[in-house]
C-alpha cells in the first residue's frame, strides 16, 4: 500500500504545532499502525529529519500509552482495539491518514503525538487503591465469598487500561468512563466497600481540578473504549457519589 499521511507535528508545549503531509510506501496490510508509524520514522531520520513523536510500551493493548487520533477517531477505525492492535488492512491503497494526538485541555500536547496524561494519575492517586492496614489478624482475600456477577462486573471495570480514548472522544472532554471504572472496580467488591465514601468524593474532586468536563450521556467513549467499559460504570460512580455526599 502507498499512503499519504497528515500528521500534526508540535515541536514542543508552547509551538503552535500544525499538519504536515508524508508520503510512505510498500506498507503491508498486516502490518500494526505503529509499525506503519515505524516505517515513516524510519524514512525520516534517513533523510535527516525528526522523527515523529508518539507513546508506546507494550504494543499488545494492555499499556494505554499510543494514544492517537486517527481519522477522527480515538484508535482509529477499528473497534475494541488499540492504536498498537490496529491492523493496516483497515485502510485501502492510496489512501490519506490524519493523524492527531488525542484533544483535550487535562491532557496537554508534550510534542506531536505525544500528550501528558498525568491527571489520570493524580485521579487514581486520590483514591484508586485499597489501603492494606495489617494487623496481624488480616483476612484472605480469597476466604470472602463474593457473588459471580459482582466479581465479574468488577473484573470488567478493572480492563480500564486508563489510554484516555474516553476523554479525547467527548465533546465534552470528560473523563467519567474511566473514574467510573476505577471507582466500580471496588465498590463492587466488599475490600473496596471500606474506603468506599472517601474514595469516590476524592477521585471525583481530583478529576473536576484537573478541567476534565461533565457527562452529558453521549456514550461516544463507550463507543471508542478499547476494553469496552460500559456506560454502567458512570451510573454506579454517580449512584456511588450520591450515597456518599447523604452520608455528608
Ligand atoms: S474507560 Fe476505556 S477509553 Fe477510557 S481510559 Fe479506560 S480503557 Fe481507555
Ligand atoms: S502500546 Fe500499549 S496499549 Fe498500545
Amino acid at each position: 500500500m502507498n499512503l499519504t499521511l497528515k500528521i500534526w507535528r508540535q515541536k514542543d508545549a508552547n509551538d503552535k504545532g500544525q499538519m504536515v503531509d508524508y508520503k510512505v510506501t510498500d506498507i503491508s496490510e498486516h502490518m500494526s499502525f505503529l509499525e506503519m508509524m515505524d516505517v515513516l520514522n524510519e524514512q525520516l531520520i534517513n533523510t535527516g529529519e525528526e522523527p515523529v513523536a508518539f507513546d508506546h510500551d507494550c504494543r499488545e493493548g494492555i499499556c494505554g500509552m499510543c494514544s492517537m487520533y486517527i481519522n477522527g477517531e480515538a484508535h482509529g477505525p477499528d473497534r475494541g482495539v488499540t492504536t498498537c492492535q490496529l491492523h493496516m488492512r483497515m485502510f485501502k491503497d492510496g489512501d490519506t491518514i490524519t493523524i492527531e494526538p488525542f484533544r483535550a485541555a487535562a491532557f496537554p500536547v508534550i510534542k506531536d503525538l505525544v500528550v501528558d496524561r498525568t491527571s489520570f494519575e493524580r485521579v487514581q492517586q486520590a483514591g484508586g487503591f485499597i489501603s492494606v492496614n495489617t494487623s496481624g489478624n488480616t483476612q484472605d482475600g480469597n476466604a470472602i465469598p463474593i457473588p459471580k456477577k459482582d466479581a465479574d462486573d468488577a473484573m470488567d471495570a478493572a480492563t480500564c487500561i486508563g489510554c484516555g480514548a474516553c476523554v479525547a472522544t467527548c465533546k465534552n472532554s470528560s473523563a467519567m468512563l474511566f473514574v467510573g471504572a476505577k471507582v466500580s472496580q471496588y465498590a463492587l467488591l466488599p475490600q473496596g466497600r471500606v474506603e468506599a465514601t472517601e474514595r469516590v468524593q476524592n477521585m471525583v474532586a481530583q478529576m473536576d481540578l484537573e478541567g476534565f468536563g461533565n457527562c452529558t450521556n453521549t456514550g461516544a467513549c463507550e463507543i471508542e473504549c478499547p476494553k469496552g467499559i460500559s456506560l454502567e460504570n458512570i451510573a454506579r460512580m454517580n449512584s456511588e457519589f450520591m450515597k456518599a455526599s447523604l452520608k455528608g
